[in-house]
């Protein structure tokens, strides 16, 4: 399930040689689960089939020749074009310059002054390199009127257009703008924390950060702003959140308790290391000497600190924590809620950690502030982040 499943995509295609890409596009919407309508203009057909598009969207493809047989109006009509959203990829300066100018006379031209729903057009990579005066104009001409310009921004791309997974990825976040949490606050905290022992050695856990992924990726469908503070640094983030990058616990305490002073929610899906060494070594530590003796210190409880700011600020409404526990489950995880001032925390068992799996939870359970307990079996880690805003939404909205 995601913002795409269920929306109805018109996808125009012109005479632009990234043509083939939106066949790559079209497929991708379609594995989505959107409902695609492609339009092609007769330059666009001369490149690439609409038998293509046909077989890939499992529809009637729309072409210029039957366009000019019909009565277009009715066919609007009948249609009852209810699209979400026309994305026109790749755009062609042809038919930028007659969208701008009010040139009607292909059919996605027609199309594309019909539609009552947003527009994403997606200029050919040679138009976006070229400084042509007309073509600025026409571009600012079709902004200033709503409609979404996706342009590449490395101008060593290879491709014709612009990466395909980037156009998804911005139709997945353009979607969900005004959804349920639109205008809400987030904050989602994620991966192991890294306390240093000496230049070279740390102490950390096997969090993989799966978890906050899915649930920063849900918080932005949801169209929350979403703000993920992260010690993943090499792993690309849920397009559209805004991220801040921390090491160790006291970087995320301090990151934590800066963010939350105006946010909805606080979701804690961090590893927070438990100890740090007391003091950090500028030098190696040699195994014969030092290493065997290192002493440790607690780290501070970020959720403990955030609920001492709550309680003169009132923010953040809503704090939820995880616990995986291997015993005692949910005793444990009773205490951590009370002590932590949680509004609810989410709990696992962990019996057999493989950090490389996408590991099915078989059983999460939610203990609640106020004492009901709810189980949910059998949720992909990946997918836990839908599961855990649904909740979300029930105690904000
Ligand atoms: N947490 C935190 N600050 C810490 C340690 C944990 O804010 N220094 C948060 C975690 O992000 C999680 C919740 O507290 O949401 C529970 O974490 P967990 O490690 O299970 O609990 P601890 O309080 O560390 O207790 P223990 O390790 O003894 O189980």
């Amino acid at each position: 399930m995601n913002v795409i499943t269920g929306k109805r995509i018109l996808l125009g295609i012109t005479g632009s040689l990234g043509a083939y890409q939106a066949a790559t596009i079209a497929t991708k919407l379609v594995e989505l689960g959107a409902i695609v309508d492609v339009f092609m203009t007769y330059s666009a057909k001369k490149l690439i089939s609409p038998l293509i598009f046909q077989v890939i969207t499992e529809r009637h493809v729309y072409t210029d020749e039957e366009w000019w047989q019909i009565n277009q109006k009715q066919f609007f009509h009948e249609k009852q074009y209810e699209a979400d959203l026309l994305i026109i990829a790749p755009a062609s300066g042809n038919t930028i310059s007659k969208i701008a100018n009010g040139i009607s006379d292909n059919i996605l031209v027609y199309t594309a002054m019909s539609v009552k729903c947003p527009i994403i057009l997606v200029p050919d990579l040679d138009l976006m390199i070229s400084d042509n005066f007309a073509m600025v104009e026409n571009l600012e001409k079709l902004r200033s009127r709503g409609i979404q310009i996706l342009m590449e921004t490395d101008s060593k791309s290879k491709d014709k257009i612009i990466h395909v997974d980037e156009i998804i990825k911005f139709t997945r976040l353009f979607l969900s703008k005004n959804g349920p949490l639109q205008g809400k606050k987030i904050v989602v905290t994620v991966g192991a924390t890294r306390e240093s022992i000496d230049p070279v050695r740390v102490i950390t856990n096997r969090s993989t950060g799966l978890q906050g992924w899915s649930i920063a990726q849900a918080a932005l469908d949801a169209g929350a702003r979403t703000i993920l503070i992260t010690t993943i640094h090499n792993k690309p983030v849920p397009y559209g959140t805004e991220v801040v990058k921390v090491d160790n616990a006291q970087e995320m305490k301090e990151a934590v308790l800066k963010e939350v002073i105006d946010a909805d929610v606080l979701v804690m899906t961090a590893e927070v290391a438990d100890f740090k060494p007391l003091n950090y070594s500028p030098h190696k530590l040699k195994k014969d000497d030092d290493l065997a003796m290192i002493e440790l210190v607690p780290t501070d409880d970020i959720l403990w600190h955030v609920a001492q700011q709550k309680s003169k600020s009132n923010y953040p409404k809503v704090t939820i924590g995880f616990a995986s526990e291997s015993q005692n489950l949910l005793e444990n995880a009773n205490i951590k809620l009370a002590s932590k001032n949680l509004d609810f925390i989410v709990a696992d068992h962990v019996t057999n950690f493989d950090e490389n799996s996408e590991t099915i939870f078989n059983r999460l359970t939610i203990l609640y502030a106020g004492g009901e307990v709810e189980i949910i079996d059998d949720v992909a880690k990946s997918s836990i982040g839908f599961s855990i805003m649904e909740r979300i939404e029930d105690l904000l909205l």
